[in-house]
């Protein structure tokens, strides 16, 4: 499987401090933001990742990650103009990936949860990984019956659910074939939430439920949040070593 890393788009929502630079190169506790999705997928077993980033401060991304030897992995990198979704942010992977199978990370999204072995047992289709959160209007929903899901909306006024599809998204190849066929959304954007339903209505959709912290970190208030989960888990990890 290889890994893409989705650190497009704007930051619109972090401005003044994504002015000058790149959302994904700002501090999430100790480290820059992009190092956090970076990590997820090396720690998954995947050796070969691509980054799609905006035009501006793609320098950047290169001189912090250079070509991956440092962390023992090869680092792709392509240029998304403008900022037209999710969706057409990982449709600029397709010649990159060719026919293997795909773990799709956003570059703001900091998770606890390791997810190897979803990686190594994935067989095709489609699987996302929810996480009981206390607002989802800000997310993707999913309606579960069961083992199914029934449906994904994306930032739902009246949500079905409390549970928000996170931003790591396992997809067989069959996903550029799809991406192709969207349409923008409302605020013109091609949706993830699009493609994760085309999956969803072919019953090929399978989901996980997250036990660890999640957050993304896109707004003031989930930047700091996301900040204070890394802080908590480092000192719980020192706690832990000092007791051994
Ligand atoms: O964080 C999880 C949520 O992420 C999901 O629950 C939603 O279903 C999904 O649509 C997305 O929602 P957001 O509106 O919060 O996504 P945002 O526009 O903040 O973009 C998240 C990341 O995706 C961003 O850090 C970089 C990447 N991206 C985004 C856009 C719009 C791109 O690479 N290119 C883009 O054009």
């Amino acid at each position: 499987m290889k890994g893409v890393i989705l650190a497009g788009g704007t930051g619109s929502r972090l401005y003044p401090l994504t002015k000058v630079t790149n959302k994904h190169l700002l501090p999430v506790y100790d480290k820059p933001m992009i190092c956090y999705p970076l990590e997820k997928l090396i720690n998954a077993g995947i050796e070969e990742i691509m980054i799609v980033s905006g035009r501006g401060h793609v320098g950047h991304f290169l001189e912090l990650l250079g070509s991956g030897s440092d962390f023992g992995v090869s680092i792709a990198y392509e240029i998304q103009e403008g900022a037209g979704g999710i969706a057409q942010a990982l449709g600029l992977a397709r010649k990159w990936a060719g026919t293997d199978n795909l773990a799709v990370i956003l570059g703001d999204n900091i998770f606890e949860d390791d997810f190897r072995n979803d990686v190594e047992s994935f067989d095709g289709g489609a699987k996302v990984f929810l996480k009981e959160v206390p607002d989802p209007q800000r997310f993707g929903v999913a309606e579960v019956n069961g083992s199914r899901i029934l449906s994904i909306e994306e930032k739902p006024q009246a949500p079905k659910s409390n549970l928000a599809v996170t931003g790591l998204y396992l997809y067989d190849a069959r996903v550029f074939k799809i991406i192709r066929t969207l349409k923008p959304s409302g605020r013109g954007e091609l949706e993830i939430t699009d493609v994760n339903n085309v999956y969803v209505r072919k019953g090929e959709m399978e989901y996980g439920v997250l036990s660890g912290f999640w957050s993304d970190a896109g707004t003031f208030d989930s930047l700091i949040r996301a900040g204070m989960m890394v802080q908590q888990h480092r000192k719980k990890q020192v706690e832990s070593v000092a007791r051994r």
